[in-house]
């Protein structure tokens, strides 16, 4: 029988999820992240003063949690590594008790015919070398490429497929523009240098992956369609200059190996060029992606707001996102994002159009709501919202694949509820819910539907 929605065969369905977000920094060895430094210092910056200590103690319990994901029909699944616990410090010794833990994840998944996909660098920025600049430093970035190769000698044997980055823009922002991460500093020029030296990191970290291992190497971006408010000139241009800084100034490097000549204009314009060395230029060139993961929740829906004082220089051409009203702009009720689940079909276009139809996937996609526990029923969170919202962006996806895209997989974010950095355990987006005081987990309804989906490779509506 034929289903309405049958993906190609071998789809990769899972979900993702990383170290600092589940692991519990308090578990094992681990160096000092700025994480636990920032809440360390300035706990009340977190939702209920809740910090990365604990978070759902995967540390301790990954083998019910992979058992559980075998038990939804997840093929894949995407962890971090964090580089603090495998290296604390930043550079130097590798740390033993993180070797075996990350081994015996690893090995736990293949066991359960999982395939681990492993990202490096997600959002955790190990203290010292944050203390040394971060991402602002250079040489940060050879600290980077060290670490890199560190976890490709250790597990690149059984993990084929790795990430060097997972949404680059975001610290970027959150870190060097709007305050929402450590070290919540606010300056556009040092925002650019940092979203640049992430990039030189990436390429190296893919050129020495390719030098000696034989999988895939990508990066996961966080591509967030730019629509103009109005075909007003003003809206498109912001439109534009959202969609070259917010997206293309990962992308294009990514997978075309240059930056959009019109970004480098605008940043001229501006006297906001990075500082760049010789070599830059053909190490970027040389070291594009293999594959591409895209992490899609809503996309930007851009004004011009010329008449206001714009802080960040052309960064913040001036969008709202959470109370713009717009007629017939769908919400989530639950967490005030938009819905809109045609952003998908248009990023697979885009990609196949403008980016030599590069191999991607759905890394990220999900439903935060708030205070779910209120929807438990029987000891159950009857989820259904979520059903709706993975349903009906599986269905464009599936589109955007009949009509040639290369599309290769769907990830939920995320596997169980998990600590969202400043947000802690305010939105939960989880296939599993987890009682903070037991740890128990508990599959809610999109659970096992998604395990039929996956089971059956689609689905009829
Ligand atoms: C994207 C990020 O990769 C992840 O860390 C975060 O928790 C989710 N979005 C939800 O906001």
């Amino acid at each position: 029988m034929t289903l309405n929605y049958q993906f190609p065969k071998n789809f990769w369905w899972g979900s993702a999820a990383s170290a600092t977000q589940t692991e519990g920094s308090n578990n094992g060895v681990k160096g000092k992240d700025i994480w636990d430094h920032w809440y360390a210092t300035e706990p009340n910056r977190f939702f209920e003063n809740v910090g990365p200590d604990t978070t759902s103690d995967f540390y301790n319990r990954y083998q019910e949690d992979i058992k559980n994901m075998k038990s939804i029909g997840h093929n894949t699944f995407r962890m971090s590594i964090s580089w603090a616990r495998l290296i604390p410090g930043g550079v130097g010794k590798v740390n033993d008790d993180a070797v075996i833990f990350y081994n015996n994840v690893i090995n736990e998944l293949i066991a359960n015919d999982i395939e681990p996909f492993v990202n490096l660098f997600h959002f955790d920025m190990p203290l010292e070398l944050q203390d040394q600049g971060g991402w602002e430093n250079r040489d940060v970035v050879e600290a980077y490429v060290n670490y890199a190769n560190e976890a490709f000698r250790l597990f690149g044997d059984r993990v084929k497929t790795w990430f060097t980055f997972n949404e680059p823009i975001v610290p970027v922002e959150g870190g060097y523009l709007y305050d929402f991460h450590y070290p919540n500093v606010v300056d556009a020029r040092k925002a650019i240098q940092v979203g640049y030296h992430t990039m030189i990191a990436h390429a190296k970290a893919v050129q020495a992956y390719h030098q000696t291992q034989d999988g895939k190497i990508g990066i996961v971006l966080n591509l967030t369609p730019s629509y103009p408010r109005s075909q007003n000139p003003a809206d498109l241009k912001a439109s534009h200059i959202c969609d070259l800084f917010f997206n293309r100034s990962f992308l294009d490097p990514a997978v075309k190996g240059e930056y959009p000549a019109d970004l480098i204009s605008l940043l001229e314009e501006y006297g906001h060029l990075p500082h760049t060395e010789e070599g830059d230029k053909e190490l970027l060139k040389e070291n594009t992606v293999d594959l591409l993961g895209v992490n899609y929740y809503q996309p930007r829906r851009v004004q011009a707001k010329a008449h206001l004082p714009n802080p960040y220089g052309p960064f913040m051409p001036d969008w709202f996102f959470d109370n713009y009203e717009m007629p017939g702009r769908k919400m989530n009720p639950y967490r005030g994002w938009e819905i809109y689940e045609k952003g998908i079909y248009d990023i697979m276009i885009n990609l196949k159009e403008n980016y030599g139809n590069i191999e991607s996937f759905i890394s990220e996609n999900g439903m935060g709501v708030q205070n779910e526990e209120r929807f438990l029923k029987d000891g159950r969170i009857e989820d259904d919202y979520r059903i709706e919202f993975i349903k009906e962006h599986l269905k464009w996806l599936h589109k955007s694949i009949t009509e040639g895209c290369n599309v290769k997989g769907y990830h939920l974010w995320t596997f169980m509820d998990n600590w969202s950095w400043s947000n802690a355990y305010k939105n939960r987006y989880g296939f599993f819910s987890v009682n903070l005081a037991t740890q128990e987990r508990t599959a809610k309804k999109s659970a096992s539907w998604f395990a039929d989906v996956s089971k059956q490779n689609g689905f009829n509506d």
